[in-house]
């Protein structure tokens, strides 16, 4: 069965291929992070225009990579939400529209349920159950997941998301956006110990999470200096990082002997963090649990994580749209997903 996977929730037009026998046939990504870097952020509008813009000469792109064609296409899978509404509703339409052309089932994906079952993608996948740590730039959280379908919520941030202080802290770093990468790049530089941040909520005996507090302490920080040269920001962002790894990981232990499990999946775009997946490593390894990643390129946003979520669930016999009337989810808490027949 070959799956055609559609991601436009955000700032990224992805779109993927899976064959559920042999596995991802192609995938490409137009990102549009040079268009809102100018404005710090994503414009919702501009996300729209620019969906429309790349999503079909994609979607051709992505058949002539696989070597196939829309006649061999079983079944369509688009991002539903949660999301920016606009953006949503560009592969919601274009989803359906080839679905009901072609006459085959389609399925509204959840963004973070295709973020999720991402690290199914790697060449050595985890087993069922696991503890999975979803950090991206609108959440973080720790599930628990039984199988596909069925996710526990154990806690979440309180507050900002980790993506996001990466994001905010990167402002006032006067760095680029996204803040994340740009901040891993240039705390390469740092040198640790001159800087140490709160790590919010590490004894707080659940799993909850706060990170508004560490952006507010980074400012604090810097409106203290009276210069902030290359290496103040190195030390600084390598500073940030540490905190926010040393809270995802303490928190990630919590989580696994909560659950009693020995295998942690990271998912979404703050899992491409080198120095989290080394944190992590460092300190799982001790409990004698194992870290699952999706590769690099699958932990921010791509078509590649919903097509997958869509073969899952179709094969698990989640009901499609009949119809092809659609409509679009922003907001969508993931333990609202349909159940399995
Ligand atoms: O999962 P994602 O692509 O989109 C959402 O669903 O939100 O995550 C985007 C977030 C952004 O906040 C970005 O700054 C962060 O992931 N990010 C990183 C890295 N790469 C992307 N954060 C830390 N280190 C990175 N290398
Ligand atoms: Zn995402």
């Amino acid at each position: 069965m070959q799956i055609l996977g559609i991601e436009t929730s955000c700032d990224e037009t992805g779109i993927a291929i899976y064959d559920s026998d042999k596995g991802l046939l192609a995938e490409s990504l137009h990102s549009q992070i040079e268009q809102h870097a100018i404005y710090g952020g994503v414009v919702p509008e501009l996300a729209s225009r620019d969906h429309i813009r790349y999503i079909l000469p994609l979607i051709r792109q992505t058949l002539t990579k696989a070597n196939t064609s829309l006649d061999h296409i079983d079944a369509i899978a688009y991002t539903k939400g949660p999301g920016l509404a606009g953006a949503l509703l560009v592969g919601a339409a274009v989803g359906e529209t080839l679905a009901m052309c072609l006459n085959i089932p389609s399925i509204g994906i959840h963004h973070l349920e295709g973020h999720l079952l991402s690290p199914l993608l790697a060449d050595e996948p985890p087993c069922f159950p696991f503890v999975a740590l979803l950090v991206s730039g609108g959440h973080t959280q720790f599930m628990y997941v039984k199988t596909v379908g069925n996710y526990q919520l154990l806690g979440e941030t309180l507050d900002d998301a980790a993506g996001e202080a990466f994001d905010k802290t990167a402002k006032l770093l006067q760095l680029d956006y996204p803040g994340g990468p740009a901040i891993a790049e240039i705390a390469r530089e740092g040198h640790p110990g001159r800087f140490c941040f709160p790590r919010p909520m590490l004894h707080s005996g659940d799993l909850n999470m706060s990170f508004s507090g560490l952006k507010t302490a980074v400012m604090t920080q810097v409106s203290r200096l009276d210069n902030l040269d290359r290496q103040t920001t190195a030390d600084i962002a390598l500073a940030f990082e540490e905190a926010v790894s040393d809270v995802l990981s303490q928190k990630a232990i919590v989580a696994l002997k909560q659950c009693e499990c020995k295998t942690l999946v990271i998912a979404g775009g703050v899992g491409a963090n080198t120095r989290l997946r080394q944190t992590l490593e460092k300190r799982l390894k001790k409990i004698n649990a194992a870290v699952f990643y999706p590769p690099v390129a699958l932990c921010t946003d791509n078509g590649a994580m919903i097509a997958l979520a869509g073969a899952l669930r179709l094969k698990q016999g989640i009901p499609h749209q009949q119809d092809h009337a659609f409509s679009v989810l922003p907001r969508w808490p993931l333990d609202q997903l349909p159940a399995a027949k």
